[in-house]
C-alpha cells in the first residue's frame, strides 16, 4: 500500500507539499498540484482512516524533536512540555534526532503524516527554510535557528559571564573553558561570555578553551589532556552540566581535589548535578518554565491566537554547591 512518502517521491516533491495538497491548505503551484494528484491516482494512494478523520480537524497532537535524549537536560525539558501540553488537551510524540539532519527530516515527515498540529524543535541542523515550508506552527526551544521563528532560550552570554566571574571571585586565576559544539548558537554565546571576562587577563591563553560536544565522556578525555598540558589550571567553566560532571571525573583521575585544588562550574541546572560528588555548582536554566512556555506558545499558534513576541529569552541564576 502506497504511503505519503511514496507519493512525494513519485511526484518528486516533499511530503509537506503532498500534505498541503491533501489538506487543501497553504500555497501549492498549479503544476505541482497536478503532479501530486497524478501520483495519488497512479499509486492509488488512500490516506488511512485516522489520517482521513484528521483532514479537516485538529489531531490534538504535537511533535517534539530533541537532539539527544541521553543528555538529562532534554528529558527534563520534555517533561515540562508534556505536562503542559497534556493539561491543555494535547498529546506529545517524542522524536530523538541524534543531532542528525537526515534523521530529523525523517521525523518531520512522519509527524506530518500523523497530522500533528504543530512541532516543538530543538535543533541546530534544521534550516529555517525547511521550517517555513512545513506550513504548521513550529516553536524552537533551547537552540536558536532564526529570530523570525518563535524561539524560547536563556541569556547564555550573561550566564557564562556569571560563571566565569564567580570562579574569579573564588580566587581562581587560571580558568579554562570546555565549550560546546561550534555549530550551536548557545555554545558560541557561552564561549563569548567566558572570553569577555578573561580575555583581558595576563594569564589568559587561547589553549585554555577546549572543544567538547556536550557529552560527558568526551569532556573527561579533553579535560585530562588539558590538565596534562596546563597543570596550572585551577578553574573550569564547562558549557553544560554533563561536561562539568565529566570534568570532575577527569580532575580526580588527574589526582586533583575538587574544589580544593580546582573549581568546576557547569551550565543547565539538571537534577543529576545534585547527585555528583561533589555536588555541582551551576548556572541554572529555568528548565520547567522553558518547556511550559514552548508548549503554551505553540498551542496558542495552533489555535490561531496572537503571541506577545517571537523571541523569549529567560534569565539564568547561579546555584552554588560544593564543586567550587
Ligand atoms: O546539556 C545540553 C545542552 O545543550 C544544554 O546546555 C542546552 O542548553 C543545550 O543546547
Amino acid at each position: 500500500m502506497a504511503s505519503i512518502r511514496d507519493v512525494a517521491k513519485y511526484a518528486s516533491v516533499s511530503v509537506a507539499t503532498v500534505s498541503r495538497v491533501l489538506n487543501d491548505k497553504g500555497y501549492v503551484g498549479a503544476e505541482t498540484r497536478k503532479k501530486v494528484e497524478a501520483a495519488i491516482a497512479d499509486l492509488n494512494y488512500r490516506p488511512n482512516e485516522v489520517a482521513r478523520s484528521l483532514f479537516k480537524k485538529q489531531s490534538k497532537t504535537i511533535g517534539l524533536i530533541l537532539p539527544d535524549i541521553m543528555n538529562p537536560f532534554f528529558p527534563e525539558l520534555a517533561r515540562a512540555i508534556e505536562d503542559t501540553a497534556s493539561k491543555l488537551g494535547y498529546t506529545v510524540i517524542l522524536c530523538n534526532s541524534d543531532e542528525d539532519e537526515e534523521k530529523a527530516q525523517r521525523y518531520i515527515d512522519v509527524l506530518l503524516q500523523k497530522y500533528v498540529d504543530g512541532i516543538i524543535i530543538s535543533s541546530n541542523t534544521i534550516l529555517e527554510k525547511t521550517i517555513r515550508e512545513l506550513n504548521i506552527p513550529v516553536v524552537c526551544i533551547d537552540r536558536e535557528i532564526s529570530k523570525e521563528i518563535p524561539t524560547i532560550v536563556v541569556d547564555n552570554k550573561k550566564g557564562a559571564r556569571m560563571a566565569t566571574r564567580f570562579l574569579k571571585e573564588k580566587g581562581r586565576r587560571k580558568i579554562a573553558h570546555i565549550r560546546g559544539p561550534m555549530d550551536i548558537v548557545n555554545a558560541n554565546e557561552r564561549c563569548e561570555g567566558y572570553r569577555e571576562v578573561v580575555s583581558g587577563e595576563q594569564w589568559f591563553k587561547e589553549s585554555y578553551i577546549v572543544n567538547g560536544n556536550y557529552r560527558m565522556e568526551t569532556a573527561t578525555e579533553v579535560v585530562l589532556e588539558l590538565l596534562r598540558q596546563h597543570p596550572e589550571i585551577d578553574g573550569i567553566f564547562a558549557a553544560n552540566d554533563t561536561m562539568a560532571i565529566g570534568a570532575i571525573k577527569a580532575a580526580y583521575q588527574h589526582g586533583l581535589k575538587v574544589p580544593e585544588e580546582i573549581s568546576i562550574i557547569g551550565f543547565d541546572g539538571i537534577a543529576l548535578g545534585k547527585a555528583s560528588i561533589p555536588e555541582l555548582t551551576t548556572i541554572e536554566q529555568p528548565l520547567y518554565k522553558l518547556g511550559q512556555t514552548a508548549a503554551k506558545v505553540l498551542i496558542k499558534l495552533i489555535k490561531g491566537q496572537d503571541i506577545e513576541k517571537t523571541f523569549y529569552q529567560f534569565n539564568v541564576q547561579l546555584v552554588e554547591r560544593d564543586s567550587t
